[in-house]
């Protein structure tokens, strides 16, 4: 671009300001066109005439567009040795705007505005200029050489390969593309093996799934994908029923699961509305039973039972404590049994317990 200037400013010469001019400070000197070390992104008319009418000399729509699109490409090129991508890629699409019929030309903007797109990280725009400009001229290997960098870029192995032995066939001794192909092939066959890794545990983790769904379908026990008021039956569909969207209660992230010997564990939530107070079980082995846990759980007063009412023998829920866990008869939601315990004969239990059947713990 410097160059350019400098031409540009010796044919405004009787226009500028220079030969007026005496003793200016360097820093001056750089404003005057002939001295400029770089262009001015933008030029302020007002403040620098001379700039804006070499400005308008410059993009003077009238001149030919291979002659404008070549002074964008210049442009371009100057903001791309000052490594702002951002405005050589303004630049080079300037230039290719002006649909000049150049096709080497438009294959220089268009690789050159590839450069830049790449070193933006921009690697989809880097390969679409890529494939432009080799469409425009088939054996530009610099095209070819940024094609195959934006495939690696974007992990696409097979591409890469196929670019590099693509540039390879115009010179078999391009060191970029000899290095970038080996390199590209090592990765493939790399991807290749994680993809067959990833589907053997996706395989496995699809078998454990689909067990753990006869399991609990063997057991007759109802799921509710999401926790919701209303309890609907919707076990004949189980079958369409994945696992995948139960999360549960506690961020622990507990699940359903199978254990060695064939039986479900559950995370159980118990629920103590009273106090507003829960306990949480990640893996109530199946053939434990409630009042074993609440044995456990409530062994010791828990701080925030000021009445001290929470005893093993005084609490009552749902579903017979010391019957063996059975949850074909409750909605499983979200795939975290709830239970509800309440303090026998509490104004809290009555109210609840109305109308519904009440199992007292008996020790
Ligand atoms: C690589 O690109 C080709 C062509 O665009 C496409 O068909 C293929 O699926 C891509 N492969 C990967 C792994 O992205
Ligand atoms: C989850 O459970 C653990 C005990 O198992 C408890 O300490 C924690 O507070 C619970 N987290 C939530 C979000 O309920």
């Amino acid at each position: 671009m410097e160059w350019l200037w400098w031409l540009l400013a010796s044919w405004a010469g009787p226009f500028s300001i220079y030969p007026a001019k005496r003793g200016v400070f360097p820093q001056e000197l750089e404003a005057i066109p002939m001295f400029m070390k770089r262009c001015p992104a933008e030029i302020d008319a007002a403040r620098q005439p001379d700039l804006a009418c070499l400005q308008s000399l410059l993009f003077d729509e009238e001149q030919e567009p291979a002659e404008l699109a070549k002074m964008y490409k210049n442009e371009g090129n100057e903001y791309f040795r000052e490594k702002d991508y951002g405005r050589a890629v303004v630049s080079y699409s300037e230039g290719l705007k002006k649909k000049c019929e150049d096709a080497e030309l438009n294959a220089v903007l268009h690789t050159n505005r590839g450069a830049a797109h790449f070193h933006l990280g921009n690697y989809r725009s880097a390969l679409n200029d890529a494939i432009q400009a080799k469409k425009l001229k088939p054996t530009h290997l610099k095209a070819i050489i940024r094609g195959a960098l934006c495939h690696m870029e974007l992990k696409n192995f097979s591409e890469a390969i196929a670019w590099c032995e693509e540039g390879l066939r115009i010179d078999s001794k391009e060191k970029k593309l000899v290095e970038m192909r080996a390199k590209a092939d090592k990765l493939k066959r790399a991807a290749e093996r994680d993809a067959r890794k990833a589907k053997v545990i996706e395989k496995k983790e699809q078998g454990q799934k689909e067990t753990l769904l006869a399991a609990i379908k063997e057991r007759n026990i109802k799921l509710v994908l999401e926790p919701s008021n209303e309890e609907e039956d919707i076990s004949d569909g189980l079958a369409e029923i994945s696992l995948d969207g139960f999360h549960s209660h506690n961020a622990t992230g507990a699940k359903v699961h199978l254990d060695a010997d064939g039986n479900l564990n559950w995370p159980v939530l118990f629920l103590y509305p009273e106090h507003e107070q829960t306990d949480f079980i990640e893996a109530f082995h199946e053939n434990s039973r409630f009042i074993d846990h609440l044995t456990v759980m409530f062994a010791e007063l828990p701080p925030w039972d000021l009445e001290r009412k929470y005893l093993p023998g005084n609490l009552e829920m749902q579903g017979n404590p010391s019957a063996p866990f059975n949850l074909c008869r409750y909605f499983v939601k979200a795939g975290t049994p709830t239970v509800l315990a309440f303090v026998k004969r509490s104004p809290f239990s009555k109210k609840y317990f109305t109308g519904r059947k009440v199992h007292r713990l008996r020790r």
